[in-house]
Parts: C-alpha cells; structure tokens; sequence
C-alpha cells in the first residue's frame, strides 16, 4: 500500500481515509487528542486502554471509535483481535512515576519496565502480522530522556531505552516505519494526578523558564503524532516537542 508524503500543515482534511489508526492510550490527554485530529483527518480510530469508562467517555468525546480494553503493560497476543489491518500505530499509554529510588519498591521499578519496554515490544509483535509495508508505528519517550530530575532514575532510563528501541526498530522492521515523540511538560490529566492544586503554578513557573515561553498542550503532541505517520520519509527519528526544554 503507498501512502502519501505531504506535511501536517498542508495535509489535507480526508488525508488518513479509510485507514485505521490503533492508538494505546487513546482515552485521554496526548491519545485522546490524537484520536480526535485523526478522526477529522478521515481516519477510524481504536482507542485502547484500561479502563472501560473511560475508553466510552473517549469515543463520544471524539464522535465514535472502536474501543479495546488492554493493559500495556502485559498486553495479549490478541490485543489486535478483529482488526484486520493497521496503517499507523501510536503506543502513548503511561504513567509516570517519579519517586526517589529509595522509595520504590522492586515491583515498581519492573512494573515501569513493562510499562515502557517490554508491553509496548510485545504490542509492536502482535501487531506485526496486520502491519503493512506503508504502515508507521509511533513511541513515546519524554523529555526524561535527556534532563534526568532528582526523582524518577527508572522512568528517566526506561524512556531513553524508548528511544534507543525507535532505531533499532526502525532497522528491524524495515520498511515499516519505527519513529518516536519526546514531549516535554503537557498539560493532560496526567499532570492533574501527578500535581493536583500545584499544578498551575507548576505549569507557569515551567513556561516562564522555557525557551517558547508555554507549556505543551495535547494538540502540539498530536500534531506532531499525524506528521511522523504521514510522513513517508522519516523513520528512527525521535521528534522533541518540548517548547526547547532540553537546552535550559
Ligand atoms: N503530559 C506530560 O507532561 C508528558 C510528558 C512526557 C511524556 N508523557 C508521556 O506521554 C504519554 C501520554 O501522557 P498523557 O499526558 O496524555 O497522559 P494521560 O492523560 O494520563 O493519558 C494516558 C493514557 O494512557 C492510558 N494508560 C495509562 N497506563 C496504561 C496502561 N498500563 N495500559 C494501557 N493504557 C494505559 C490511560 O488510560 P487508562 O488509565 O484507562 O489505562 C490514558 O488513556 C505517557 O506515556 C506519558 O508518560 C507525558
């Protein structure tokens, strides 16, 4: 199958018609958002996560999709069951953990391990049968990757193995395309369990010390989601949309 080249800004509205979009992760904040441009972009979209509710909350927000329940964390080899081709796989599903080493327990630091590396591996491999030669697979690092904080060795290790994982895909799988996102501070729901109240602060201070002076917001994610699927000539790429959080 040939997929057109062309770049998010002059991508028309029809440009994924008729092709399925499988996003793990997909019932809120960066996947929610990717979803829905998706979707006006012509797409069908699969949603899938863990919770059921909110997976149905998410298909009406965005008008319609085809839900799946799964954990990526220990996803089955009939995660896909039903779908008979993928055209673009975006595996965004995460939580984010950061805890001082001494706080976690061994079970934590496996379970972000699986979370990060081995679910979405064994999610790449199933998917592998009804992926095509035009089909394009999306990761998800973070910003953790290159500015460790003083929390969160394990999650800041996991997102780099993420990357180092992109290109070794990309190679492996040729020629489906293998990319990955590193997004910087965005403010999703993720934010508002990890934060509560101090969240706006957070997000001010943050913006005020970022080169683009604002944080990220679910659609920059999204935005970026689209053009590494559209894009036919990129693959091991990790795109770094974090307002230049990298370099302060
Ligand atoms: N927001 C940020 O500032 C930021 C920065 C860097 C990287 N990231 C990464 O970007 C990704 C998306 O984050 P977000 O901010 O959009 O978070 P979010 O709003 O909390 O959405 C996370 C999504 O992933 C699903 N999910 C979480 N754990 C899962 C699991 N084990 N198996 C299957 N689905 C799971 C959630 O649904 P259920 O809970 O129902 O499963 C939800 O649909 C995460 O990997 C996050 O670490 C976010």
């Amino acid at each position: 199958m040939q997929t057109q080249s062309i770049n998010a800004a002059t991508r028309p509205d029809h440009f994924f018609k008729g092709q399925n979009i499988v996003i793990i992760g997909g019932s809120s904040g960066i996947g929610l958002e990717t979803a829905r441009q998706a979707k006006e972009a012509g797409g069908n979209v699969f949603l899938i996560s863990r919770s059921p509710q909110r997976l149905q909350d998410a298909s009406e927000a965005i008008g319609g999709a085809i839900q799946i329940v799964a954990d990526i964390a220990n996803p089955r080899p009939t995660i896909f069951a039903g779908i008979e081709r993928i055209d673009h796989l975006f595996i965004t599903a995460g939580t984010a953990r950061l805890q001082p080493l001494t706080e976690e327990s061994e079970t934590d630091l496996r379970q972000v391990i699986n979370e990060r590396l081995i679910g979405p591996l064994l999610a790449v491999r199933a998917a592998l049968p009804i992926l095509h030669s035009a089909s394009s697979v999306t990761l998800t690092s973070a910003q953790l990757s290159s500015r460790p904080l003083n929390v969160g060795a394990i999650m800041a290790a996991a997102v780099s193995a993420v990357e180092s994982l992109t290109r070794a895909l990309a190679i492996e799988l040729s020629p489906i395309r293998v990319n990955a996102i590193a997004p910087g501070m965005i403010d999703t729901p993720l934010l508002d369990a990890l934060m509560g109240d101090e969240k706006r602060k957070v997000l001010e201070q943050t913006a005020s010390n970022l080169p683009a002076k604002v944080v990220g917001r679910p659609e920059d994610i999204a935005q970026a989601a689209l053009f590494l699927m559209s894009n036919r000539f990129i693959t091991g790429e990790v795109l770094h949309v974090d307002g230049g959080g990298r370099w302060v």
